[in-house]
This record gives C-alpha cells, structure tokens and sequence, in this order.
C-alpha cells in the first residue's frame, strides 16, 4: 500500500518514504528501467498553457526521477526525450525541446555531478542543433569518471533506423571480413546498437495512458516487464515510479521457460 509522500528531498525523507525506498531495495531493483515520458502537450493543454509549458513541467520531472531512481540502487535510466519523428512538430516547439537539455543541464548537472549521475545520450547526433549537442557533450565529458545512475537520454532516436544502421554496419563488417556471417548471434548484433554499452531494460513505464512503444528500443525490450499508467508525465511523481517498481516486483519474468 502506498502512503502518501512529501516531495522528495535528499537530507529530509519523511520515515515513511525511507521505510518504502528500503523496502524497495529489499527486493530485486530493476537494473535499467526505461520510460517513455508522454503527456506534456495534454498536461499543458487541461491548464489552458502552451504545449512547451508540460515539456517544462516535464523537465523538472526528469530530475526529480533521476534522483530516485540513483537513491533506488537503478543502474540505468533511459530516457525518451526526442524521437526522429519528433521533427514533425511546430518548429516553434522543436526548438524549445532542443533548449531543454541546455536548460536542464545548465541547472542540474552540477547536483548531477555530486550525485555520482553520469549522462550520456543515444541517438543520431548529425541532426542536433549544435548548442544541444554541445550541452550534452559538456555534461558527458564532466560525468565520465562517475559510478553511480547511467542517466541516459534517447535523442533524436527511432529503433527501426537503429536497426538498420546496425545491419548495414553488419554487412559491411562481413564484407571486409570483419566479422564471420556464421558467427552472428543476438550478443553479437547487440554490439551494432546505439545501447551496446547497455544491458536491456527490465521495466518499460510509458506515461500518459498510450499503450504502444512509439519505435523505441524495439529489440531491447523483447523481455522487458512493461508498465502502462495514465498519469500524465508531468504528473508523475516519486510515488507513481516507487509503484511501477513495486508492480515490476511482483512479476514473474519466465523469459520463455515454465
Ligand atoms: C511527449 O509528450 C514528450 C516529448 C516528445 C518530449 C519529452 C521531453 C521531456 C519530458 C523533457 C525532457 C527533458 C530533458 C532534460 C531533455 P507529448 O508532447 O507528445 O504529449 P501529448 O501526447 O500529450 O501531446
């Protein structure tokens, strides 16, 4: 049963929320949890704001979750910030959604720092605008030698051109006699992928109350445990994520056998 919860602060947990993260950890944690971050144009629009007003909101989600999830004992998040379709919105939103990893980490990324969170990114970077780029690149290099939370964040990503940019490079490494046809196994093909440093995610939350995965990580969630709620994503809070691991918990992952 979950109890209700103040806003989450480091140096001031109430006990209840201690006793909840213990309880927690008392169980399996999902290592890489992976969320597809959905409702902010809705979230925006029941308050009469603008669409870039709930990506806002949802930004100061994403720092909120990250710290839970590094407290958690989660060694990979992965976040779905920006799909290659993403290109279609109004330029005026497009933009504000390239701003937000400069905003995001010029606030953040020194508390990030000191909480032993190292970013990193997955996607095409030829397309980014280069102030985004640059933003992460900065936050990468300054986070590199950390050990805590992989806090990883999937921009300008789509998973069937992932897909396929691995098979070309496939193909080639065969044709060069890099690689021996023979030998390809998913192992393998997993090394061609953006997440090829990753492991696979083990809990998929998608906000929002939309049940599909909008072309993210197609092959690595193949035995993911997948949590849907219709909390909108700048709703989301500490306790909707404690819930999601605690339903994630209750599972039986079988990964095909009995
Ligand atoms: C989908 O909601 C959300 C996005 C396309 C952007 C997600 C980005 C954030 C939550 C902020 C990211 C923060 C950082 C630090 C990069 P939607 O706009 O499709 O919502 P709707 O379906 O209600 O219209």
């Amino acid at each position: 049963m979950l109890k209700k919860l103040i806003p989450w602060k480091s140096q001031n947990q109430p006990s209840s929320f201690r006793d909840q993260i213990m309880q927690l950890k008392s169980q399996e944690v999902p290592s890489h949890i992976a969320i597809i971050m959905d409702g902010n144009g809705r979230w925006a629009k029941k308050r009469s704001l603008p669409r870039v007003a709930g990506h806002h909101e949802g930004m100061k989600v994403v720092r909120k979750i990250t710290s839970l999830a590094n407290e958690i004992g989660v060694k990979t998040l992965t976040l779905y910030a920006f799909s290659t379709e993403n290109w279609k919105r109004p330029k005026m939103e497009v933009d504000f959604l390239m701003k937000l990893p400069e905003e995001f980490l010029g606030t953040f990324l020194p508390e990030l720092v000191k909480e032993n969170v190292r970013v990193k990114m997955m996607g095409n970077t030829d397309k980014l605008p280069a102030h985004t780029l640059k933003a992460i690149e900065k936050a990468m290099n300054d986070t590199k030698e950390n050990t805590g939370l992989v806090l990883n964040f999937a921009l300008n990503y789509g998973s069937r051109v992932e897909i396929l940019d691995a098979v070309k490079q496939v193909l080639n490494d065969v044709e060069n006699g890099k690689l021996d046809k023979d030998s390809l196994s998913e192992e393998t093909f997993s090394e061609y992928l953006m997440s090829s440093e990753l492991q696979d995610p083990d809990l998929l939350i998608r906000t929002s109350g939309e049940i599909r995965l909008s072309n993210f990580m197609l092959w690595q969630l193949a035995y993911t445990e997948f949590f849907f709620t219709d909390v909108l994503w700048p709703d989301f809070s500490e306790e909707h994520f404690i819930e999601a691991i605690e339903v994630f918990q209750g599972r039986q992952r079988r990964y095909g056998g009995v």
